[in-house]
């Protein structure tokens, strides 16, 4: 990393396992992260833009780093962006098509606090998740939601003009009507079959949250843990008789009647109010809804089985181990969770995990080489 942050130039050696960033708050660590995510995202995971990453001072900052892949070939990342907007993106030296195109490649999973808004927060959120996941897995899925994003800002313009202006053309607007309803039919549908396959994995992952399978019940407490018998659930909330639609056409048709019913509202709103970018992921536990009536602990368990689920569920359709980044997570979680949380990353590939508290380790982590320790101060990361 050079000029990247706070960090003026870092060089760190990693292990294939743990990887704890150790040190106090606003030192650097997340900042580490980040310049993860831009090796595999080409982007950061929070900042909404590149600017913000640039050191204050600095003109040009740089990420590179070597990338082993589960096949053992070695990829030489870089990214670049300077202070007059150019951004680099190179992989061995090679500008990729494009940067979506790099999208998937190295894939990478990260919990972070920002992520909190995931259960907590509107369906935009939830819509992100699932966007980022199945835009890693399927180029085909992330080119149908970039072109799905241009044609619906295209419609809602002219939408707007014409509630503005108080003319409207149908002719104009077919067309747009026409795109959003085969983009946005292919993408419901994808959704679909992606929240149907990914039910199984956030069951998973939440009983290996609150209950330790291998470790069985802890003899010290024969009473079951809390939440043990709970039943968490994620749903897509679309069109009404999407669930039941075979195929996109089918899903096309729905969408075009629902666009035919509501025309006079959309021109009185000045906007299209039907489409994937209207539809939501619903979590649950119990059949209730987590973003209105879970506790702090459940919404938490949730989120971090979304994750863990995100995990298993990329590197199966990947074949490519993830890279996961645990930003902060240990704070908001009690010490059983922690250490049930610990003990499923640490099977699961190269982690990532920041924290200002080193105790969560005691015990459970072998500093061995595989996995490393390091401490970060003012911009400055160092191997302990
Ligand atoms: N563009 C920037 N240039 C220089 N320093 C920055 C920039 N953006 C953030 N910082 C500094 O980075 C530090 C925060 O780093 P961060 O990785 O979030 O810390 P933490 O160790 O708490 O995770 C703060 O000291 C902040 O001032
Ligand atoms: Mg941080």
């Amino acid at each position: 990393m050079r000029n990247f942050r706070n960090h003026a130039r870092t060089e760190i050696e990693l292990g294939c396992g743990i990887n704890a960033l150790l040190g106090n708050n606003g030192q650097g660590k997340t900042n580490v992260l980040e310049a993860v995510s831009y090796l595999s995202l080409t982007k950061s995971f929070y900042a909404a833009n590149d600017a913000t990453v640039l050191q204050l001072d600095k003109d040009v900052f740089e990420v590179e780093g070597t990338i082993l892949t589960d096949a053992n070939i070695e990829h030489t990342v870089r990214a670049a962006y300077s202070r007059a907007g150019e951004k680099q993106f190179t992989i061995n030296g090679a500008k990729p098509d494009t940067l979506a195109s790099v999208i998937g490649r190295f894939p990478i999973v990260v919990l972070s606090p920002e992520n909190n808004a995931i259960t907590f927060g509107g369906p935009m959120e939830r819509r992100k998740f699932i966007d980022l996941l199945l835009s890693q897995i399927s180029r085909s899925y992330l080119e149908d939601v970039l072109e799905y994003r241009r044609v619906l800002k295209q419609r809602n313009k002219l939408l707007l003009d014409a509630k503005l202006e108080r003319l409207y053309s149908p002719e104009l607007i077919e067309p747009w009507t026409e795109g959003l309803v085969h983009l946005g039919s292919r993408i419901i549908l994808h959704r679909l079959q992606f929240v149907r396959e990914f039910q199984e994995y956030v069951k998973r992952a939440y009983k290996d949250l609150v209950y330790d399978r291998v470790g069985g019940r802890n003899p010290a407490r024969p009473s079951l843990p809390a939440g043990w018998d709970e039943e968490p659930g994620v749903a897509y909330n679309s069109l009404d008789g999407v669930e039941e639609a075979q195929d996109a056409q089918a899903i096309a048709s729905l969408m075009m009647s629902e666009i035919e019913r509501r025309t006079f509202e959309e021109r009185k709103r000045g906007a299209t109010l039907v489409g994937p970018h209207r539809d939501d992921l619903v979590l649950k536990i119990d059949d209730i809804s987590v973003q209105h009536y879970a506790s702090q602990g459940q919404h938490k368990t949730m989120l971090v089985a979304l994750k863990i689920a995100e995990f298993f569920y990329l590197k199966e359709r990947r074949e490519e181990v993830p890279i996961f980044l645990l930003d902060d997570v240990f704070s908001e979680l009690d010490d059983k969770r922690s250490r049930l949380l610990l003990n499923t990353v640490s099977s699961l590939g190269q982690t990532f995990i920041t924290t200002t508290d080193e105790s969560v380790f005691h015990g459970a982590v072998e500093w061995d080489g595989v996995n490393r320790k390091f401490f970060v101060e003012g911009g400055a990361v160092s191997q302990r």
